[in-house]
């Protein structure tokens, strides 16, 4: 991890309100918690917190609600999932820059942990006001930034506290993903092997272009392909296709040689929907009115054979269009490679949402070395080295 960053064990933590931020962006349907990966994946501080007699208080956003109260986006259906996961009283309170809240942050007892109301119902939150930041940093004694799904966001919750509270340390996910994604960044333990899937080339592309020189092998699925396979000529009929990204992907192509591997047959269908006849094809007879919707048996088979083998392996974005089980298959074998490859004595990490989900799905997710809850978050740390909710810790 970044040796400058100060990290929770040195902090005086007894008596003390840590005003931590988490990230329970999670998602919700009908007013409850869909999955719960990023809330408990914050146990390990707010536990470590409590035992040493602190009394931690919660900042957190959900969603993109726009800088104004939304109730569809409320984090109220997080406190009993939060309470029954973590065995400890959870209140709550709203709006989270208020009297109130500090109120209630200075009532906390021991054990007790204060939720507040969704960050983003704030205008100030994503403009990274100085006021809102000075008005989060009455919450607590110290700062605790535990958000790491969010460090990549320069907001007054991540941000700009660290400016008005003292000490502002990273709590231990934030430590445990940095372990996890800097053995990368390091010097990985060759053969090397990224796989790249996904719809957008242009958010991925500083990433790739870091792997071009650390990667032994870059196997690109998923949406992604559709670009590359379009940028070496291939016609693709209705697939998705990122126009813009056409020439990057070629001149990628062109200076990667074989190191960027792409699929060698698709499994296309007329969409996505229920009922739409698949059937298997090489990239060069993609019919007309139909698309790409997952990698075929050959590609999955010579994927999984690379990956099986890989002594460090990164993932990112899936293979297809895997929410429907019927084009599921290139994720779920590259899912079950990455385990093979664990059980070898692979260092193995799987970064970004959709990935992570489909690991998840398909029973994995502990059986590989590491799953990040950063999407964003964990391709930025390694196409960068830095992260500003990070950057803002150090020598603070
Ligand atoms: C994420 O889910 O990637 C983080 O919570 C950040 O959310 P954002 O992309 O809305 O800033």
């Amino acid at each position: 991890m970044t040796s400058s960053l100060r990290q929770l064990g040195a902090a005086d933590l007894s008596g003390k309100r840590a005003l931590v931020r988490v990230d329970y962006n999670v998602p919700l349907a009908d007013g409850r918690v869909q999955d719960s990966t990023r809330i408990e994946a914050s146990y390990p501080t707010l536990d470590y917190l409590a035992e040493r007699g602190a009394r931690p208080v919660l900042l957190s956003h959900l969603g993109r609600p726009g800088g104004s109260p939304d109730s569809r986006y409320s984090l109220l259906p997080v406190v009993d999932v939060l309470a029954e996961g973590i065995g400890r009283p959870v209140l709550f309170a709203e709006p989270a820059d208020s009297g109130e809240a500090v109120e209630a942050s200075r009532n906390l007892r021991d054990g007790e942990i204060l939720l507040l109301e969704n960050t983003r119902f704030l205008p100030g939150e994503t403009r990274n006001d100085e006021e809102l930041a000075r008005r989060f940093a009455e919450l607590g004694d110290l700062f605790v930034n535990d958000a790491f799904g969010t460090t990549h966001r320069a907001h007054a919750s991540t941000v700009g506290v660290t400016r008005w509270l003292s000490p502002a340390v990273a709590g231990l996910l934030i430590e445990r993903e940095l372990l996890a994604l800097g053995r990368l960044r390091g010097n990985p333990e060759a053969p090397f092997v990224v796989a790249l899937g996904g719809a957008k080339i242009s958010d991925k592309i500083d990433l790739l272009e870091g792997f071009l020189s650390r990667a032994d092998r870059i196997l690109i699925g998923g949406a992604m392909a559709n670009t590359f396979l379009s940028a070496r000529g291939e016609d693709l009929g209705d697939s998705l296709v990122e126009e813009t990204a056409r020439d990057t992907a070629a001149a990628l192509l062109d200076r990667a040689g074989a190191k960027i591997l792409l699929p060698v047959d698709l499994v296309v269908s007329s969409g996505p929907e229920a009922g739409a006849e698949a059937r298997v094809v090489v990239p060069s007879e993609v019919p007309s009115g139909t698309m790409a919707l997952d990698i075929g048996p050959l590609t999955r088979d010579l994927y999984g054979e690379i990956v099986s083998s890989a002594r460090t392996f990164f993932w990112n974005g899936p293979m297809g269009f895997f929410e429907r089980e019927a084009f599921a298959e290139g994720t779920n074998a590259l899912a079950a490679a990455a385990a093979a490859a664990t059980s070898a004595g692979a260092f193995t990490v799987i970064g970004g949402g959709d990935s992570a989900a489909a690991v998840r799905r398909a029973g994995l997710a502990t059986a590989v070395s590491h799953v990040s809850t950063g999407g964003g978050a964990s391709l930025e740390y390694l196409a960068e080295g830095s992260l500003p909710g990070l950057d803002a810790l150090e020598g603070s």
